[in-house]
């Protein structure tokens, strides 16, 4: 039959035929797909996944990270001990050259020279009401410099009244200090505790360790204060405002 067939008419096909058709393409497919089972087994490690697979490790992901992130508890991601806070640097020497006011830059350094005379006076300057007489509200720390600086240099011996009342004690000697250093705690000693509003400059102090070297060793003494030293210290008067580098205290150009 096929023999009798023109070639034209092949596009209609006969019943016969197209069984062997439907047979034949149900072979294709089944070999088809033995073949694409093959080749996913062959490719090791691409093989496909299962949805479930994906889904559990989602779950198993997203429960894990809550109870991680809730957890202050379970887990510190700080490094540090509980309650531990950073101390701050006392020192101003690692905080590098500032510039600013020569008023606060002598009494940042006035406040460590300080430390000197704290253990009788007290850090607030309130001295201990009874044997170690206050800074605050003395007109011996307000009043003239020249009197406050030998204080300092000298030491004090006998009775002298500070603030309404009588003290009778020794004080010893703070000397040696630089003209910086003696500059540095006056102005503090004045601006901190009272409220003077001026600078005890350099030169000043400088000017103070000269009388005091010129004078007898040994403590002073209130009449002796009044008699020799009840004036302001000579040199020239600095404004508070004047701007200078906090290490060299020399005048600098503003930041
Ligand atoms: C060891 C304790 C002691 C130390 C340290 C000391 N003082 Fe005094 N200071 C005294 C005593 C005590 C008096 C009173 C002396 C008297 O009665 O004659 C006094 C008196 C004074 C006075 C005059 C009275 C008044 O209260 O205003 C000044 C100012 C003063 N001290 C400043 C200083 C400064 C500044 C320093 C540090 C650089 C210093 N003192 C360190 C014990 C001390």
């Amino acid at each position: 039959m096929a023999d009798s067939k023109d070639t034209s008419k092949t596009s209609q096909p006969d019943l016969e035929d197209s069984t062997n058709v439907v047979e034949k393409h149900e072979k294709v497919l089944e070999l088809s797909a033995s073949q694409a089972r093959e080749n996913q087994i062959s490719e090791t490690g691409m093989e496909p996944v299962s949805l479930w697979v994906f889904l559990a490790s989602a779950i198993v992901l997203l429960i894990g990270g809550g109870v991680l992130g809730a957890g202050g508890k379970l887990f510190s991601y700080s490094p540090h001990p509980e309650g531990y806070t950073r101390p701050e640097f006392a020192s101003d020497a690692d905080t590098g050259p500032t510039i600013g006011p020569i008023l606060e830059a002598l009494s940042k350094r006035g406040k460590n020279i300080y430390a000197k005379c704290s253990g009788c006076h007290g850090s607030t300057g309130n001295g201990d009401g009874n044997q170690y007489p206050p800074l605050a509200g003395s007109e011996w720390v307000t009043g003239s410099t020249g009197r406050l600086a030998q204080i300092i240099l000298n030491g004090l011996s006998g009775p002298i009244d500070v603030a309404g009342k009588t003290y009778n004690g020794n004080m010893p000697a703070q000397a040696p200090l630089t003209s910086a250093e003696l500059a540095a705690v006056m102005t503090y000693i004045r601006n901190e505790f009272n409220d003077v509003g001026d600078v005890v400059s350099v030169e000043q102090a400088a000017n103070a360790i000269k009388d005091y070297e010129s004078r007898p060793q040994g403590a002073i003494t209130v009449p002796e204060l009044n008699a020799d030293h009840d004036t302001m210290l000579e040199g020239e008067v600095v404004d508070p405002s004047t701007n200078v580098n906090f290490e060299t205290l020399q005048p600098a150009a503003a930041e």
